[in-house]
């Protein structure tokens, strides 16, 4: 096989009060073709910028095959990128995801799903976003010894997602800078309890229950400074009775509801509001992870 394309969906880390550990992969999706040539590197479909050899996707390919003892040939990747980037739904994972799978499934599929989630972890840093990417659903991971542990966990059937993005993106760097080294015991115990809370309410459907777990002390009060309108919309959600949070790293923000229209509710407010140009993305739980949709 000398050509393969890997679809991987989109994930918003944290939900809330999850930080680093709890993610779910979303209804959005970037498929990247990577294909072996005789020599040397292109990239297409993607911003000039992104075109060098530090591309995600090229990088964690090469991981791949430096942990597969197998020599970097030369490489046509092509991105057809439909996650927004720099917005927190996760488009950094889903490259790193796309370039780990490609190199595996060209080489002969030796490695697992928990190893190529160990080589993308330790490129990335943390697991959140990662791990729904290569297993789909909602995922919960810690770091135990340097490796990633990642648990599946429920969903119940009728949530809704609704993304409000920007028209503006906020680097993971930027939004992680922000963050205290060291947090108030207090801040933490409130970040575990909610946290295991979030991912009940998760389960059961309870609308009223997510809303309250729903909620952090670790990173999102931090962030909001950096994310133009974010108190106005999170008020405007909150008094709709759906759960809020920031996806990610921000700055997308996150609508969690079992009421079909909350869009519609919120279309009518959101311009009276808010001073950036916010796009509602409706969006689905997206129960399969990262896969190959076509190999030749
Ligand atoms: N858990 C990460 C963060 C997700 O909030 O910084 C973004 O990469």
């Amino acid at each position: 096989m000398k050509r393969v394309t890997i679809r991987v969906p989109a994930t918003t880390a944290n939900l809330g009060p999850g930080f680093d550990a709890f993610g779910c992969a979303l209804s959005l999706y970037t498929d990247v073709t990577f294909e072996e040539t005789d020599g040397g590197l292109e990239i297409t479909g993607c911003d000039e910028a992104y075109t060098g050899p530090d591309n995600m996707a090229y990088t964690s390919y090469c991981a791949v095959l430096a942990s597969l003892n197998e020599e970097v040939r030369g490489v046509k990747i092509h991105i057809d990128a439909h996650i927004p980037i720099c917005r927190g739904l996760g488009s950094s994972a889903a490259l790193l995801v796309a370039g780990a799978m490609g190199a595996n499934v060209l080489r002969g599929n030796r490695l697992s799903t928990q190893g190529l989630l160990n080589i993308t972890n330790a490129m990335e840093g943390h697991p959140d976003n990662l791990a729904p990417a290569f297993y789909g659903g909602l995922t919960a991971s810690m770091v135990d010894n340097g490796l990633p542990v990642t648990v599946s966990f429920p969903l119940h059937p009728g949530w809704e997602f609704l993304a409000l993005v920007p028209d503006f993106n906020l680097p993971t760097t930027k939004a992680r800078a922000v963050l205290p080294d060291q947090v108030p015991r207090g801040d933490a115990v409130y970040n575990i309890s909610h946290g295991a809370l979030v991912l009940k309410a998760l389960e059961l459907g309870d609308e009223k229950l997510l809303r309250t777990a729903m909620q952090d002390r670790l990173h999102q009060n931090y962030r909001k400074k950096l994310i133009q309108d974010y108190e106005q919309i999170e008020h405007l959600v909150r008094t709709t009775g759906a759960a809020f949070c920031l996806s990610g790293a921000g700055p997308t923000l996150l609508c969690i509801t079992q009421d079909e229209k909350l869009e519609q509710k919120l279309a009518r407010k959101l311009d009276a509001v808010t001073e950036a140009n916010w796009q509602m993305l409706p969006l689905h739980v997206e129960f399969q992870g990262a896969r190959v949709i076509s190999a030749e």
